[in-house]
């Protein structure tokens, strides 16, 4: 029994378009990230084998594939959730659409949405070959961060909660966008679903604080 699965797509291969065309989504999703899924679960395979065999030769880049695949599967189960079709996703967070805690922490973290959305965009737009822009929960100061992540798995505060992601691979935009990975994350904002933000961002900070405890 495989320990991770390829969750499904929460609308269909159509629901992002015009934002992001079905052939990409159907790629992505059903082979992108397929292969993430397969990679956590044979990386895992390999490592039992090695413990069986006490035969360490190759740890060093077997943790590597299990941080990269499962990191890759995580991100992108997040991704699709983050997003909606252009009529129901988009603007920005508002406590009349009852996220209004979401709202606030970004104000608070990012002085303004204005200012939140400008750093994320430029870290995902500015991502050197392959990477992610993430609004992240960190418990110990319990504020927002943005993240500019490499591959799957670098560059990342440890115990920080991803609730919005914009995939920067080029896999996620270069069959409709080119090379214009900008004009890919500044569409992306048309498909936001903050109510799936502004529940993970609750989950997340109702979360105790596990990292520091006291002794
Ligand atoms: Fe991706």
């Amino acid at each position: 029994m495989p320990v991770y699965t390829l969750p499904e797509l929460p609308y269909d291969y159509s629901a992002l378009a015009p934002v992001i065309s079905p052939e990409i989504i159907e790629l992505h999703h059903d082979k992108h990230h397929a292969a993430y899924v397969k990679g956590a679960n044979d990386t895992l395979e390999q490592l039992a084998e090695a413990r069986d065999k006490e035969s360490w030769g190759s740890i060093n880049g077997l943790e590597k594939n299990l941080a990269f695949h499962l990191s890759g599967h995580i991100l992108h189960s997040i991704y699709w959730q983050n997003m909606t079709g252009p009529k129901d996703g988009g603007g920005e967070p508002l406590a009349t659409d009852g996220v209004g805690a979401l709202a606030d922490a970004i104000k608070e973290s990012f002085g303004s949405f204005a200012g939140f959305k400008a750093q994320l965009t430029k870290a995902a737009a500015t991502t050197q070959g392959s990477g992610w822009g993430v609004l992240a929960y960190e418990p110990l100061s319990g504020r927002l961060i943005v993240e500019q992540v490499y591959d799957h798995q670098g560059n990342v505060g440890q115990g920080a909660t991803p609730i919005l992601v914009f995939d920067a691979w080029e896999h996620a935009f270069y069959l409709q966008y080119k090379n214009q990975k900008v004009d890919f994350i500044d569409a992306m904002w048309a498909v936001v679903n903050w109510q799936d933000v502004a529940r993970r961002y609750e989950a997340a900070a109702s979360r105790a604080n596990t990292l520091l405890l006291a002794p």
